[in-house]
């Protein structure tokens, strides 16, 4: 099988598996579907869950610099006139004049030419014409001309009469409330704000499945230094633990890489923005980013707001707009990454099993438990103790469908670390219980007792 091949059949397995297994569904299935937005099952919000958990754990909870906050959706529609995105977030968009479907004409022209135009539309037509790019739905060449096409979904407000706005990032509801963090927080540069939630973008193609979508989350931190801090050091120490966080999430090194933006490519306030990117099956694509922000976003709001948006230093007495560095997280890419680097087909006598192999602690079910089976009443009794006794501790599940194989391979597929089974000799015997390793397969027998002990040790 040629590699691009390989490639799309693992994009297909994985949103196969996710369907089956209750990762992610297709939403607004029963009405035909909603361009290409996704709900995510039983699975899928575990999973999430556990991802938003270990990103807050390690750079809210376990540092003493960043501190986090949960600002609304909706916010002020200035605000969004003074980060600039009223007028300058757009992308470019061509229509085919035949069959009328949209494009982006930036990623139209890279598919063929490599050649990053983004920002330069009359480059972009050029290119088109050039390279005689038809359109890849109906294959015609009769194309409009390439628009500016705003990402932001626009609603209104009872009581307002501008239009407003579903932020198209966490970030704006960070800096609009910098100066109630620090009248608040007793915070001291350089010191991080960091938020987790939903997004929007009216996206002109959404698409390879959760990578590109309307409706998404981020995890971002606004990082204020000392306009005079060397930002080196700390951007280059950001990057590295961007990478670590998603390598504690299960992906390989050696599928990351650093993009760059060429001074030509940054915004005239950026200093330095480099993407991670990932080796998604449809090619290296941004993950995440990281830039250098200046003060341009507390300047601007402060201008805009007409507040006093400056740090105060008690001990120098000084007054300074902080710069900022901003650590970009998307969490629907994240969990995507994490779904693909963890999806594995191993063989196991002749057969294939399929296993999600992902890290302990954000797998979506940690242990299931199961009666031998399921019409011996003494068993099933057992087994739900169990399930009771360590659900406190450790998302379980109890499981009495279908043969103890098929229960392991649906358990194997969801990625579920243990599996402990409650069989006669439990009842019988010596009160242990067989734990099977979802990776090795092993099975060793423990003392129901010794459960609580032996799961601390390993989860
Ligand atoms: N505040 C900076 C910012 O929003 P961005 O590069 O536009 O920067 C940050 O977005 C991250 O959000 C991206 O690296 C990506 O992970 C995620 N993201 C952006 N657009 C997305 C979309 N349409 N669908 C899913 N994730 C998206």
């Amino acid at each position: 099988m040629s590699k691009q091949n390989e490639n799309s059949n693992k994009m297909e397995k994985i949103i196969s598996l996710c369907k089956r297994r209750g990762f992610l569904f297709p939403a607004s299935e029963i009405y035909g579907g909603l361009a290409n937005s996704y709900s995510y099952g039983p699975y899928g919000v575990e999973l999430k869950n556990n991802l938003k958990q270990l990103w807050w754990k390690k750079f809210v909870s376990e540092r003493s610099d960043v501190v986090g906050i949960d600002g609304p959706i909706l916010l002020h529609p200035k605000m969004w006139e003074a980060s600039g995105h009223t007028t300058g977030f757009n992308d470019a968009l061509v229509d085919c004049k035949k069959c009328k479907k949209r494009f982006r004409a930036d990623h139209l022209v890279e598919e063929v030419t490599g050649e990053d135009l983004e920002g330069e539309n009359k480059k972009m037509e050029k290119a088109i014409k050039e390279n005689k790019i038809k359109c890849p739905e109906c294959g015609d060449f009769d194309w409009s001309e390439v628009k500016k096409f705003n990402l932001m979904f626009q609603t209104e407000m009872n009581g307002i009469e501008e239009p407003i706005y579903f932020r198209p990032e966490t970030a704006g509801a960070i800096f609009i409330e910098f100066k109630n963090i620090l009248d608040s927080m007793r915070v001291k540069l350089p010191f991080g704000v960091a938020q987790i939630g939903k997004a929007f973008r009216n996206e002109i193609v959404a698409g390879n499945f959760i990578f590109r979508l309307r409706e998404f989350e981020q995890m971002e931190i606004e990082y204020f230094i000392h306009p005079k801090t060397k930002w080196e050091p700390i951007f280059k120490n950001w990057l590295e633990l961007m990478e670590e966080f998603v390598q504690e999430a299960g992906v390989e090194k050696k599928d990351l890489k650093r993009n760059e933006h060429p001074p030509e490519k940054l915004s005239h306030y950026s200093r330095k923005t480099v993407d991670i990117e990932y080796k998604f099956p449809f090619g290296f694509k941004e993950l995440y980013g990281l830039a250098h922000r200046g003060d341009f976003d507390l300047s601007q709001h402060s201008k805009y707001s007409r507040e006093n948006l400056e740090y105060y230093d008690p001990e120098t007495k000084e007054k300074v707009v902080p710069h900022v560095l901003e650590p970009s997280f998307g969490l629907d890419r994240t969990i995507l990454a994490t779904l693909l680097a963890a999806y594995k087909e191993e063989k196991v006598e002749k057969e294939t099993r399929i296993v999600m192999k992902f890290p302990k602690k954000i797998a979506p079910i940690k242990i299931a438990i199961f009666p031998l089976l399921k019409n011996k009443p003494e068993l099933v009794k057992k087994s739900q103790e169990i399930f009771e006794n360590l659900k406190y501790n450790y998302t379980c599940e109890y499981d009495e469908v279908g043969s103890i194989g098929k229960r392991y391979r649906r358990q194997d597929e969801v990625g579920t670390p243990y599996c402990i089974t409650v069989d006669f000799d439990t009842l019988e015997k010596d009160n242990t219980v067989t734990v099977r390793d979802r990776d090795s397969m092993k099975q060793v027998r423990i003392k129901i007792e010794e459960l609580e002990n032996y799961f601390a040790e390993k989860l």
